[in-house]
C-alpha cells in the first residue's frame, strides 16, 4: 500500500506538472481518488488558515480571498467559520508543497467538474441551483468555477459590466450577433445574458428564466403580448418566428425584412387587394407594413387584417 501510494504520488505530480494524464489511469488510481481517500481520512490541520498561510501568504491571489465574501469570518455559514481553507481545498493531511496534492479548481483542476461542484454545492444547493445537474453546462463539464472566482474581492461574473464578456468568451456566435446592426443593448452592458437566461440552468428551452420564449419577452415588452382583439397567429406562437433575439443585420431584430418576412408565410393568392392594384402589392414588394401596421395584433374595433 505504501508502495502504491508512492507510485501514485509520483504520477499525480507528474500530471500536475503537465505530463499525460493517461499515465494516471494506467496506475489504477487518479489524483482524484487519492484526494477522495485523503478527504475520507479527514486529517484537518489544527490551526486552519494559519497553517496554510505559513507558506501561502506570499501569493496575492490567495490573500485576495480575505477581501471577498468567502474570506469573511463574520459569515456564520461561510468557510471561515468552518474548516477555513480546508472547507474547499480538502484536509491538509501531509501536504506541505509538492509532496501531496490539495483539491485544485478550474478546467486544469485535479478533480473532475462534478467533484469541484460538490464542494460549492455543499453550501449553495438551493432553489437557484435546482436545475444545475440537468443543465447543458453541467453536461458539457463546466463547473461553478468556469464562471465564478472566489479568491477575489468581487466576483467579476456578478458585475453587470463584465458578465457579457465572460459569457461571450465561449459563446462567440451570440457575441457576433450582438455586434450586428440591430441588437439588444448588451455591448455596453445595459442588458446582460442573465436578464433572459438562468445561468444555473432551468426547465425551459435554452435555460430561459421564464417558462417560454414569449414569457421571456413579455418581461420587458408586455405590450406586444396581448391578448388582442385581432391576434396575429405567429406572434402568439413564438416571437422568434420573426425576431432574432441576440442580433440581426435587419432593423428591429428581424430575421428578414418585410415584405420577404411576410411572404415567407403569406402567398399572394387570395390577397384580394392585390388584384385591385395594377402592379399588385405582393409583386412590387411595397411594404406590407404600410397597410398592415399592427403586425403584433390590434385592439382597434376595426383593426381586422391588422390595419389599425
Ligand atoms: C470557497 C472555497 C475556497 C476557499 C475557502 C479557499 N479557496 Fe483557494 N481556491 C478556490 C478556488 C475556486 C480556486 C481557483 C481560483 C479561483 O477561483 O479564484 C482556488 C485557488 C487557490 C490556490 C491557487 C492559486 C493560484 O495562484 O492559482 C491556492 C494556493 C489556494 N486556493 C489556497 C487557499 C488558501 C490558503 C485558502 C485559505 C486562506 C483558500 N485557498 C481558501 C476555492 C477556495
Ligand atoms: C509547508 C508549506 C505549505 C503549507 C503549510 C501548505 N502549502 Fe499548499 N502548497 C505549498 C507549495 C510549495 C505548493 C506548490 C506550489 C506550486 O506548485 O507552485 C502548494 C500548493 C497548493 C495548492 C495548489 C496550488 C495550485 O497551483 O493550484 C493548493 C490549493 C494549496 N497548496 C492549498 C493549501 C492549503 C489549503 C493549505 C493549508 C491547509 C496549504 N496549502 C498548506 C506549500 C504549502
Ligand atoms: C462553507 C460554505 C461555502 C462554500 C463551500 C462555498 N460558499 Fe459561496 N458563499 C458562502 C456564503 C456564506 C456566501 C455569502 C452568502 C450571502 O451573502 O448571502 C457565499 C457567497 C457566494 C457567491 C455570491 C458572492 C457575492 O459577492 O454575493 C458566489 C458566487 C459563491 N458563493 C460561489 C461559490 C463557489 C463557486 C464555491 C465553490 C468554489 C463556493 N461558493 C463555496 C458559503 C460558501
Ligand atoms: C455559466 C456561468 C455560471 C456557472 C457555470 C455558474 N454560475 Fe453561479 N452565477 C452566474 C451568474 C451570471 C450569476 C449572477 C446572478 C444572475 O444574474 O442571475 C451567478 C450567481 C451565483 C450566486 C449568487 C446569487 C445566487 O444565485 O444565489 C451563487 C451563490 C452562485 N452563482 C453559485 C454557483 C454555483 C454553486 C455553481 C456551480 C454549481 C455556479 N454558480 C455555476 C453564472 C454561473
Ligand atoms: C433578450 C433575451 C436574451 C438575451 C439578453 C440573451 N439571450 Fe440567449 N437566447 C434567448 C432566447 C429566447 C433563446 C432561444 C431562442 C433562440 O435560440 O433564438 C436563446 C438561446 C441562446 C442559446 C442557445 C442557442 C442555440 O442555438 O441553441 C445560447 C447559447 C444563448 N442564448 C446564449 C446567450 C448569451 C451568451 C447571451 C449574452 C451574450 C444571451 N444569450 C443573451 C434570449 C436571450
Ligand atoms: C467555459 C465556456 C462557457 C462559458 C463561460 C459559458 N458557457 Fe454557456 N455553454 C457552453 C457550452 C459548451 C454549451 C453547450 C453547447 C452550446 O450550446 O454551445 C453552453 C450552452 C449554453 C446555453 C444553451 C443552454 C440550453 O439549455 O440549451 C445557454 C443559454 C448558455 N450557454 C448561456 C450562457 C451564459 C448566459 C453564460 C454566462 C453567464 C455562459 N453560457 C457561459 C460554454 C460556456
Ligand atoms: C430584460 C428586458 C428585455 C427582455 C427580457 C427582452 N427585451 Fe427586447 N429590448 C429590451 C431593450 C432595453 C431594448 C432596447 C430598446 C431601445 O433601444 O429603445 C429592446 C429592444 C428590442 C427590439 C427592437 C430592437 C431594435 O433594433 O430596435 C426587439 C425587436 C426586441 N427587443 C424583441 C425582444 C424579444 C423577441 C424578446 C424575447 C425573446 C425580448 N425582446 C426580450 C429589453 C428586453
Ligand atoms: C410576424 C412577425 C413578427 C412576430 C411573430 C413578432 N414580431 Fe415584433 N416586430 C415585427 C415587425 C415587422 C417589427 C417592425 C415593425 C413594427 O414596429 O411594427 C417588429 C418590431 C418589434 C419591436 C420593436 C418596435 C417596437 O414597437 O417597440 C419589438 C420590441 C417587438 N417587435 C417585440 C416582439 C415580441 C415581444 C414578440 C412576441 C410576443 C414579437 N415581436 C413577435 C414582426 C414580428
Ligand atoms: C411565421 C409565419 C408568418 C409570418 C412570418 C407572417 N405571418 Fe401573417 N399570418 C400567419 C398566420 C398563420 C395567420 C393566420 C392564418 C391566416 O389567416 O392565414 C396570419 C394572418 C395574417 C393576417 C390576417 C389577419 C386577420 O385579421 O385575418 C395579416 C393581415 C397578416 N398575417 C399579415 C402579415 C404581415 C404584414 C407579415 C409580415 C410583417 C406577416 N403576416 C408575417 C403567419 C405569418
Ligand atoms: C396597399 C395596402 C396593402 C398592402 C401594401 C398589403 N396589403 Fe394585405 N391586405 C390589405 C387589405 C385592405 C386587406 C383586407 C381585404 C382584402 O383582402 O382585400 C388585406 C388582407 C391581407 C391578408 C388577409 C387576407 C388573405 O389574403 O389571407 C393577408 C394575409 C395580407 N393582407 C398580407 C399581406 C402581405 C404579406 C403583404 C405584403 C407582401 C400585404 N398584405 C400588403 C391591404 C394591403
Amino acid at each position: 500500500m505504501a508502495n502504491l501510494k508512492k507510485i501514485v504520488l509520483t504520477v499525480v505530480f507528474g500530471a500536475v506538472f503537465g505530463s499525460p494524464i493517461t499515465a494516471l489511469a494506467a496506475q489504477g488510481q487518479s489524483a482524484q481518488s487519492l484526494l477522495l481517500e485523503k478527504f475520507q481520512s479527514g486529517n484537518y490541520s489544527k490551526k486552519g488558515a494559519d497553517s496554510c498561510l505559513m507558506c501561502h501568504r506570499k501569493s496575492d491571489t490567495v490573500m485576495a480571498l480575505f477581501t471577498g465574501v468567502h474570506g469573511n469570518a463574520s459569515h456564520s455559514n461561510g468557510p471561515m467559520a468552518q474548516l477555513q481553507c480546508e472547507t474547499c481545498h480538502g484536509p491538509q493531511g501531509k501536504h506541505k508543497g509538492k509532496n501531496e496534492p490539495m483539491i485544485q479548481f478550474g478546467a486544469d483542476g485535479n478533480v473532475d467538474a462534478q467533484l469541484q461542484d460538490s464542494v460549492c454545492l455543499s453550501c449553495h444547493q438551493d432553489s437557484e441551483r435546482m436545475a444545475w445537474h440537468d443543465s447543458l453546462h453541467a453536461a458539457e463539464d463546466l463547473s461553478c468555477v468556469s464562471c465564478h472566482s472566489v479568491h477575489v474581492s468581487r466576483d467579476p461574473i456578478l458585475d453587470r459590466s463584465q458578465q457579457v464578456a465572460q459569457c461571450s468568451s465561449c459563446h462567440t456566435e451570440q457575441q457576433a450577433d450582438m455586434h450586428k446592426r440591430s441588437s439588444h443593448p448588451m455591448v455596453n452592458g445595459a442588458m446582460v445574458c442573465s436578464d433572459c437566461h438562468a445561468p444555473h440552468g432551468s426547465l425551459s428551452e435554452a435555460s430561459l428564466k421564464q417558462t417560454s420564449i414569449n414569457d421571456s419577452c413579455a418581461d420587458c415588452h408586455a405590450e406586444k403580448r396581448g391578448p388582442f382583439l385581432w391576434e396575429h397567429e405567429p406572434v402568439v406562437d413564438d416571437c422568434t418566428n420573426c425576431h432574432q433575439v441576440h442580433g440581426s443585420v435587419n432593423d428591429n431584430l428581424l430575421t428578414r425584412q418585410a415584405p420577404q418576412l411576410c411572404q415567407n408565410c403569406h402567398q399572394p393568392d387570395g390577397h384580394q387587394f392585390n388584384a385591385e392594384q395594377p402592379d399588385g402589392v405582393f409583386t412590387t414588394g411595397a411594404s406590407c407594413l404600410n397597410c398592415h401596421s399592427q403586425v403584433h395584433g390590434s385592439n382597434h374595433p376595426s383593426g381586422n387584417y391588422l390595419r389599425k
